[in-house]
């Protein structure tokens, strides 16, 4: 049979509106996890209801592989920008996506402060050994986009009117930076477009089962250039997401 495709969205105004234009839907749950189950121009796909933050996508990611075999995994929802020239409704491709709270502290003894700026990345895949004290893993993992999908995603760019599209990094932790000096570190460092607190777990639990993965992420908020934070934006996302899985499903 075929094997789905899943759109996971963490927030219910992130997932119910792509939820809604499914046919035949069928609603299952695991723990807090809700799946929504139906298919779109015939083709099986399947909405993932995720909540917030990076466990509770990488359980529900790993759920959803392990119930439904997916074909792809597409994140989506709202994030904040970290690029001055990215505006609230423009659209990131995640070409890669990054965890940014995977870090490792500078060595201070006491009354030597905390400096943030001194961390450096640290990657828990660089090996089975101690990431604390392996030098291998003092380095940023990066997660890339899966080539079909991002063709997808590309092939229907014009159909999104409400802003712009633009392929970038998108940057993952359970933090929300508003600190305009400690944004701009991550951009220069990282070269992240966007943060939000969910893309970089589902990426790497993906990559784990060797599923297709693409983040997709509109701006709700932009710290970086003023852009006020507008709840709207996720349901605009959400429609330009069928738009791609539609694109998807007419490849396979
Ligand atoms: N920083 C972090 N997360 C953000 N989100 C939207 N904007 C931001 C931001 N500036 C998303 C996260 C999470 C929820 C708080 O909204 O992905 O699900």
């Amino acid at each position: 049979s075929q094997r789905p495709i899943i759109v996971q969205g963490p927030m219910p105004i992130e997932a119910e509106k792509f939820a809604q234009r499914l046919k035949d839907v069928k609603k299952e749950k695991s723990g807090t996890f809700e799946f929504y189950i139906g298919t779109v121009n015939d083709y099986p796909v399947i909405v993932a209801k995720t909540g917030k933050g990076m466990e509770n996508t990488a359980a529900a990611t790993a759920v959803a592989i392990e119930r439904y075999n997916p074909i792809a995994i597409i994140n989506q929802g709202t994030a904040g920008g970290h690029d001055p020239n990215l505006n609230v409704f423009d659209i990131v491709l995640g070409k890669r996506t990054v965890n940014i709270g995977s870090l490792k502290t500078a060595d201070k003894d006491e009354n030597q402060g905390i400096d943030p700026t001194e961390w450096k990345p640290m990657d828990l895949m660089a090996s089975e050994g101690s990431a604390g004290e392996d030098p291998n893993a003092e380095k940023i993992r990066y997660y890339q986009g899966g080539k079909d999908l991002l063709a997808a995603a590309n092939a229907v760019k014009d159909k999104y009117t409400k802003g712009k599209i633009v392929e970038g990094t998108i940057g993952s932790a359970d933090v929300w930076n508003n600190e305009v000096d400690r944004i701009k570190w991550f951009h220069n460092k990282y070269g992240t477009s966007v943060e939000e607190m969910e893309g970089a777990s589902a990426a790497q639990i993906s990559e784990a089962y060797d599923v297709a993965f693409l983040g997709i992420r509109i701006l709700s908020n932009n710290k970086v250039n003023g852009g006020k934070y507008n709840p709207n934006t996720a349901a605009a996302n959400q429609e330009y997401v069928y738009e791609v899985v539609k694109e998807y499903i007419s490849t396979l």
